[in-house]
């Protein structure tokens, strides 16, 4: 099968990439700071690439003619909730913008199944005594989940005005090897890794359902198989943890003091809590994710530190970015 991935060499598309197995792949992505061909480097001979943004419409055609992809899956993007309320309007551009050029394109060209990749957070945060189902209200709650929303909604508005076959894939938080650190399990580890601060927003009481990104994207190949276009599935572990809780447990594996622990000011707009009523791709699909959070942590926590050369280089970027958001006067003294 010819699939296009977007977003190839970010965190998720590049474990997409890399199981891939009888499929002819390729790869756009514009390579952001959150990009890195690093990831998909065991592949590289069994794949083609190319660096484009989908915000370029004009290469995104051509990509297209050359390519004649049957199926697109739909991963890039601007990810990460701090970025966006430091400058949203780039979330737009991207996230909706970027995802309008690939459905039409899509369309033109014939494609027969483009597969949008989007977020429980377009749920907003937690708010029936009950974890959130596909066809409840969407309630964003952040710049970047306004983006995904609107995204994920064009996504379905193509399918029903044009007859595009969409499929609407609705991830929890992803975590496992090669995360970019401005996410929280990678931050913990590479600031424990160098004995610094650690920050914990709020009061870490902010809870997360967390699925390991190799188990998502198992998902993501069962629903190309066996999903149904024009339906949603959310794709969940069913494990929620605090954020404390989390970097705690990072902590111990470490074998580092709780004492790096330093609260800083609450995320503006924080969502509380995220969980997903995962009873549809169950039932439906036949997915349910194989790796528990206690193991799964303990696979990415090793990974780090067999690929700490990775992670400093990354950290090297990001330093910047850390000094702005965790800046010295947001810090309040913790326990
Ligand atoms: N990571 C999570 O926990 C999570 C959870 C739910 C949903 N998602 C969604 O899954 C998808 C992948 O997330 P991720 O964590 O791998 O993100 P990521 O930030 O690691 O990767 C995004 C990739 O998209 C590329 N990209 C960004 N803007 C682009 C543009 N204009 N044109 C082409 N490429 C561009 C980047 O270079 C990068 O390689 C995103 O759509 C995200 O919203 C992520």
């Amino acid at each position: 099968m010819k699939i296009l991935v977007t977003g190839g060499a970010g965190f998720i598309g590049s474990e997409f990439v890399r199981q891939a197995k009888d499929h002819e792949i390729f790869v756009i992505d514009s390579l952001t700071y959150a990009g890195d061909l690093e990831r998909i480097k065991c592949v590289q001979d069994h794949i083609n690439f190319s660096r484009v943004d989908i915000r370029d419409k004009e290469t995104l055609l051509k990509v297209f003619k050359d390519f004649s992809p049957v199926i697109v899956v739909h991963f890039a993007a601007q990810s990460h909730v701090d970025r966006s309320i430091l400058n949203p309007y780039e979330f737009y551009k991207t996230n909706l913008i970027g995802t309008h050029n690939l459905l039409e394109i899509s369309l033109s060209s014939g494609v027969e199944l483009f597969i949008n990749i989007s977020t429980d957070e377009v749920y907003g945060e937690r708010r029936y005594n009950r974890p959130f189902r596909e066809n409840d209200p969407m309630n964003p709650g952040s710049p970047y989940a306004v983006s995904k929303a609107a995204a994920d909604m064009l996504g379905r508005a193509f399918m029903r005005t044009y007859g595009l076959p969409v499929i609407t894939v609705r991830p929890s938080n992803n975590y496992g090897p090669w995360q970019y650190p401005e996410k929280l399990i990678p931050v913990v580890i590479a600031r424990a890794l160098m004995n610094e601060p650690i920050p914990v927003y709020g009061t870490g009481e902010n809870t997360r359902e967390w699925t390991y990104v190799s188990d998502t994207v198992e998902a993501i190949y069962k629903i190309i198989e066996h999903g149904k276009p024009g339906e949603i599935y959310n794709v969940g572990s069913g494990e929620e943890f605090k954020n404390i809780e989390v970097v705690k447990m990072i902590l111990k594996m470490l074998d580092k003091s709780e004492n790096l622990i330093t609260f800083v000011r609450d995320r503006a707009g924080h969502d509380f809590r995220y969980s997903l009523n995962i009873e549809k791709i169950q039932k439906e699909i036949g997915w349910i994710a194989r790796t528990d959070f206690q193991s799964g942590l303990r696979q990415t926590v090793d990974w780090y530190l067999k690929n700490i050369n990775w992670l400093n280089k990354k950290v090297k970027s990001v330093r910047d970015y850390w000094n702005l958001i965790y800046n010295n006067e947001s810090y309040r003294n913790g326990s």
